[in-house]
């Protein structure tokens, strides 16, 4: 996700502000730049593609700028891939105005054709030029000259989610800030102020900060700072304290990135989700997953590893269900060997977080060869998947920096309900109606998730009690089952405890026999017509001496009795539930992996990315 810093003050603010870009690398980016007044009455944008080493060098090779007010951000490219023309600071109109950006602006297309008639000439392919070039255009043409309230103007004209900062040649030493859906800090000084996507970037200089409401903007100067709401009436804002150290403020606070990433997955299921669903329609972005192609698709593979695989497993129960078409999904290292049969009509579902996987890349490549439209479903912009597949569905989940995937993969689920909801829709499956019930199934999605997260301290306590076990049983039938799957993983790869998912129904062929005095079973039962069935399958391991932890669907109605633990889960359509019941068990693997001292967030033998075969 993008990083936003700014600094105005009596210091030089370039030094502050590098340190600043630095504090927020975590966050993770593409390129990096700054925008400064100098004394001399010029605005200086210094920015490069790459990392901030690279900025350092091009700021150093500028000689020296004296200036005390500027702004710094981080790219995490999401309109544009990562150059120095896409990256920010971005000027606006004649250059007297510089603008960086967190977010996604959902109207920028019909703005920029807006702006470029008016004769504005665009210098990037990014949605936040339009921002600077907007800012500049109804300054121009304010009879107040009044650069808050210009700003004011420009965010009531755009559409989607943002975090600004933005400098003017016209208030030297002034910063402005405005936010939207995405987080933005005012950090507070002695003779100087700072602005922040969050307080890692000021804890150096200050711990008194404000925190920007959605709608707000803020006029930050260096012995003042005041905010006006969405009516450009000033209000009060409360100021706070960091009670964080400053390696804890890294992690935004938590102990982990796992936790952090845990407790984000609404957001990210909220910004995969939100930017596709218009006027109660699923609306791709110009991906190639047109309706055409998706009525025509006589097969969807569906490819992955690890818990993307998982993902498409439940991937695959989704679309057949909802689809009615042909769905496989594969391990992508198998998919290459096991000769598939793949027509040139079929439609390939890519999935990988970081874009970057060798086997992934690998059966992508032959399943395109084999003449299948690849669409990959990837976390990384501009990854070497989202750049060879027909076509991408980009999850918004930000970057992830624990090992062990949980908001990707949440996104991951989310990008493949939004492709089986539209596959549905364009075979003819869903009527409008039915269409429009199922995108507000899914905006109502990261709220159940919000509300599913409320069982922390339950999975905490259960980790006490947990962590000890030689191996674990994952049991489910049907979308359960897939949920388990990934469940299994997260547990095996943080805590180095031996697991296994298995289908409920079929633990009595074979397996059972594992089953002892005190084996620890963690039963999904979320499908309403398979509870009696999933009670069975508990009784015949709880007779032979397990104990079982049950996530269970809110109108379960089974006996719980023999159950040694019940976590249940909000209402929720069954179609979507394998995205609440991987949550206690995310955060079951995460705290039996504290209770074990395990490195969370770098298990050992495990790397982010898999890029070897
Ligand atoms: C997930 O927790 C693991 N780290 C791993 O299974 C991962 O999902 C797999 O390596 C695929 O990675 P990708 O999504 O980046 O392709």
């Amino acid at each position: 996700m993008c990083g936003i810093v700014g600094f105005t003050g009596r210091e030089n603010a370039l030094p502050i502000l590098i340190k600043g870009l630095h504090a927020l690398e975590y966050r993770g980016y593409d390129s990096a730049g700054i925008a400064a007044i100098t004394k001399e009455g010029e605005l200086r944008v210094i920015k490069t593609r790459g990392r901030i080493e690279a900025l350092e060098k091009k700021v150093l090779a500028a000689g020296d700028i004296d200036c005390t007010c500027g702004i710094g951000h981080t790219r995490w490219a999401t309109h544009g891939e990562p150059s120095d023309a896409n990256s920010h600071p971005h000027l606006g109109g004649d250059g007297k105005i510089a603008v960086v950006h967190n977010g996604i602006i959902e109207n920028y297309l019909e703005l920029r054709e807006h702006l470029t008639a008016r004769g504005y000439v665009f210098h990037s392919e990014t949605d936040t030029e339009t921002v600077a070039h907007l800012i500049a255009d109804l300054h121009k043409n304010s009879t107040d000259g009044d650069i808050v309230r210009t700003v004011l103007r420009a965010i009531h004209r755009v559409r989607g989610s943002y975090a600004l900062g933005v400098v003017s040649l016209d208030r030297p030493d002034e910063i402005i800030a405005a936010r939207r859906d995405n987080p933005l800090v005012i950090g507070l000084g002695e003779g100087e102020n700072m602005i922040a996507s969050d307080i890692t970037a000021i804890i150096r200089r200050t711990r008194k900060y404000i925190i920007l409401d959605d709608n707000e903007v803020a006029v930050v100067r260096p012995d003042e700072v005041i905010v006006y709401n969405n009516f450009g009436e000033r209000i009060e804002k409360e100021v706070r304290t960091v009670t964080w150290d400053l390696s804890a403020a890294e992690k935004g606070g938590y102990e982990h990135f796992m936790i952090k990433e845990i407790m984000e997955q609404p957001r990210a299921i909220s910004d995969t989700i939100r930017p596709r669903l218009k006027d109660g329609e699923i609306v791709f972005e110009e991906n190639g997953l047109t309706d055409d192609r998706m009525a025509n698709a006589k097969h969807v593979h569906i490819i992955g590893c690890g818990s993307a695989l998982h993902a498409g497993i439940v991937g695959q129960r989704v679309i057949e269900s909802l689809c009615r078409v042909r769905c496989t999904a594969r391990v992508a290292s198998e998919f290459r060997y096991e000769n598939p049969i793949i027509e040139p009509d079929d439609l390939c579902i890519v999935i990988s977080q970081s874009g970057e996987t060798a086997d992934t890349l690998a059966a992508m490549r032959q399943a395109k060869a084999a003449g299948a439209f690849t669409v990959a479903i990837v976390n990384v912009v501009s990854s070497t998947i989202a750049r060879e597949a027909d076509g991408v569905l980009y999850t918004w989940a930000g970057p992830e920096i624990s090992v062990a995937t949980t908001k990707a993969y949440s996104a991951q689920l989310s990008a493949l309900y939004l492709i089986a909801g539209r596959l549905a829709f364009a075979r003819g499956l869903m009527d409008a109606e039915q269409h429009k019930a199922f995108c507000a199934s899914l905006a109502a999605l990261p709220d159940l998730v919000q509300k599913t997260l409320e069982c922390k301290e339950q999975m905490q306590f259960l980790a006490t009690r947990y962590n000890n076990r030689a191996s674990v049983f994952f049991l489910g039938r049907g979308l359960d089952y897939a949920a388990a799957m990934e469940a299994s993983l997260k547990l095996k790869e943080i805590s180095y405890i031996h697991s296994e998912a298995y289908a409920a129904g079929e633990l009595k062929h074979g397996t059972i026999s594992l089953i002892e005095d005190g084996t620890l079973v963690v039963a999904l039962a979320t499908q309403h017509e398979l509870y009696e069935k999933t009670v069975s399958n508990i009784r015949e391991v709880t007779s032979r001496g397990a104990e079982v932890i049950l996530i269970a669907g809110a109108d379960f109605t089974g006996d719980e009795s023999a159950c040694r633990y019940v976590v249940r889960l909000p209402e929720c359509p069954a179609i979507l539930s394998a995205s609440l019941s991987i949550v206690p068990l995310q955060l079951l693997a995460y705290y039996i992996a504290v209770e074990r001292s395990c490195d969370v967030d770098k298990p050992r033998n495990l790397a982010k990315s898999v890029t070897v075969e």
